[in-house]
């Protein structure tokens, strides 16, 4: 194996004093080519950084690209995946979707959007494909001057390259978590099991009885496509979930009508237990969760919905049946908690989660504990003497990942940079640790879930951080139907780039016309309506009745 050091350029290892002052990273690693690599290289490559990624497939995409073969190291997903925030909701926040793109976009269409976009701002260039990142080290002076060692492995060659900052944005849905010893009995069985990562399509259990296990988005939609399919379908989960449909009241998107800065400050400043009660009432209103078996066990807990249009269609029709946590597997059954019946199972689907993990980083730099990663505001490790090493995309917002994990890497290019500075190491320490005790929020979700975060508050402190939040109040004096629509309406990415560094000029109009776009993909049927007589007899009789009550008063 050939090992060559780079001497890195004249420029980047200044002086330690010209450092100081100057404080500014050149050249920057970039671990992963999904969403938010693709974000950070704009990022960087806007702000004046050089920008290298390296990504381990052939391609980019990441989570978004499909393919028929698990690749090790890289998410894997099955072919029928859409996106569950709609896409004024979830693009990046200075490139809209195509027109003609549905409001929910198939995860094919997903991957030509990103392709579109590493094409638009000239990303290809920067990314260095089949190339797998062996480690991360810091370099012996990184106390002066914050470099990192950067191995690499391309076509059976290694190279070790010196960087001045490293951001990490390979995701967390790399590592399956299957807990085995959960389970007991699982080694005695006969059938075929496998961990949800493992599924492609739905043919392989056609006429066979199929359990799976874990009620989030992947474990929901594959007992629905099996369905379609298999003999019978058991869909088994131990504390439940609330789902909610794609298609909200009156048909909008959920997120568009959930993800509003307005019913978010109400949902900050009442206290739990009425938001918990408004949330669970909502929650109910489109089928009962008691009576489909779904009714999640800790109400106060609002754990991660699940976002399914279909679920309570196919219980009803007993396609999909809802069971319990596992007590025993048998050779070729299965004996669930609080049930006496033992169920014959030929195919158990683990839907069952991720772990996150950083194979290539040492402990000492950043360590996985309980599932969670000590991070300043999910990004940077505190404990560094510089801050040169981001994680992007690692957090799981109730709401779009791109417009997150975008605008993390705008706030860690300013960093970078030296023009945003973080707090020094013992403030963002017991910041981190607050963050781990405090596990309720007064928004009613639990950060039980280490990386769950409240959306909009998060985005928001993000900008601050950069000078580019958009200030409510002063709006409502220059362009009050702008400040309207961003306070009422639903918060789109473009709400992100009104002002401050990294403003574009297009997010006004791409605000103002969202719901235009947003409809105009499924009104694609006009019909004239021509007023109804009984509307405007209605509004004659109101008006009578006004004067009325105005005439009674007066007198
Ligand atoms: C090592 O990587 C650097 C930067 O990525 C590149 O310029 C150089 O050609 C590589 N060396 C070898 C031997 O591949
Ligand atoms: C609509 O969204 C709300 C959250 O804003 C949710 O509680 C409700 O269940 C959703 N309705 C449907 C039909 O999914
Ligand atoms: C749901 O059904 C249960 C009975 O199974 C009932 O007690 C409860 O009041 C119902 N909830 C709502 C919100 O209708
Ligand atoms: C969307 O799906 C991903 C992957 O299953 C999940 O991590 C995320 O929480 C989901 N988002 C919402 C808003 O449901
Ligand atoms: C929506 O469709 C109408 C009619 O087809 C068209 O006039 C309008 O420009 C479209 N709006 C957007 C935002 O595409």
């Amino acid at each position: 194996m050939a090992t060559s050091v780079m001497a890195p350029g004249p420029n980047s290892t200044p002086p330690a004093a010209v450092w100081l002052c100057e404080n500014m990273a050149k050249r920057v690693a970039i671990v992963g080519a999904g969403v938010c690599g693709l974000a950070s290289i704009k990022c960087c490559l806007e702000e004046g950084l050089e920008p290298t990624c390296f990504e381990r497939s052939d391609d980019l995409g990441g989570l978004w690209r499909f393919t028929e073969h698990v690749e090790e190291g890289r998410a894997s997903l099955y072919q029928s995946v859409i996106s569950n925030s709609s896409k004024e909701m979830s693009c990046y926040s200075d490139f809209p979707f195509p027109e003609d793109y549905p409001n929910y976009v198939p995860n094919s269409l997903f991957l030509e959007y990103l392709k579109m976009y590493a094409k638009q701002f000239d990303l290809l260039k920067c990314i260095q494909f089949k190339t797998k990142v062996c480690s991360v080290k810091k370099c012996p002076d990184f106390a002066i001057s914050g470099q990192w060692e950067v191995v690499t492995l391309h076509e059976g060659k290694q190279n070790s390259t010196v960087f001045d900052a490293v951001m990490v944005c390979i995701g967390f849905l790399t590592n399956p978590f299957l807990p085995l010893d959960s389970f007991p009995g699982i080694n005695t069985f006969k059938g075929q099991y496998f961990h949800s990562r493992q599924y492609k399509h739905p043919d392989i259990f056609k006429d066979k009885t199929v359990l799976v296990v874990g009620m989030g988005n992947s474990g929901t939609d594959i007992a629905i496509e099996a369905s379609h399919v298999a003999k019978k379908v058991f869909l088994s989960t131990t504390g439940g979930a609330w789902v909610i449909s794609r298609v909200n009241d009156s048909g909008y998107p959920w997120d568009m009508v959930f993800t509003t800065r307005f019913q978010n400050m109400v949902r900050n400043f009442l206290p739990t237990p009425i938001v918990t009660w408004l949330i669970a009432r909502k929650m109910n209103s489109w089928f009962n969760h008691t009576n489909y078996g779904l009714v999640p066990e800790d109400k106060t807990q609002l754990r991660e919905p699940v976002l399914n249009s279909e679920l309570p269609g196919y219980i009803i029709t007993g396609k999909v049946l809802i069971k319990p946590s596992i007590k025993e597997v048998k050779e070729k059954s299965v004996i669930f908690n609080n049930t006496p019946k033992e169920e014959p199972i030929d195919i158990i689907v683990f839907a069952t989660g991720y772990t996150i993990a950083f194979p290539f980083l040492d402990e000492s730099v950043l360590k996985v504990e309980d599932e969670q990663a000590s991070l300043y505001k999910y990004i940077f490790p505190p404990h560094l003497q510089k801050p040169t090493l981001a994680v992007i995309g690692l957090v799981k917002p109730l709401g779009s990942m791109i417009p997150t994990g975008e605008t993390q890497a705008r706030w860690v290019v300013q960093v970078l940079k030296g023009v945003s500075m973080l707090p020094p190491p013992s403030v963002m320490i017991k910041d981190v640790n607050e963050k781990k005790e405090n596990k309720h929020s007064g928004f009613g979700l639990c950060y039980c879930n280490a990386l769950q975060t409240d959306y909009i508050k998060y985005i928001d402190d993000l900008l601050t951080s950069i000078n580019a939040k958009p200030n409510l109040f002063s709006m409502l004096l220059m362009d009050p139907r702008l400040a309207l629509t961003l306070f009422f309406g639903p918060c789109s990415s473009y709400q992100f780039r009104l002002t401050g560094t990294g403003k574009w000029e297009g997010a006004r109009k791409a605000i103002m016309m969202q719901w235009d776009r947003t409809l105009n993909v499924t009104k694609t049927r006009i019909v004239q309506e021509s007023p109804s007589p009984f509307e405007n007899l209605l509004k004659l009789f109101s008006c009578l009745a006004l004067l009325v009550a105005v005439f009674l008063i007066f007198l």
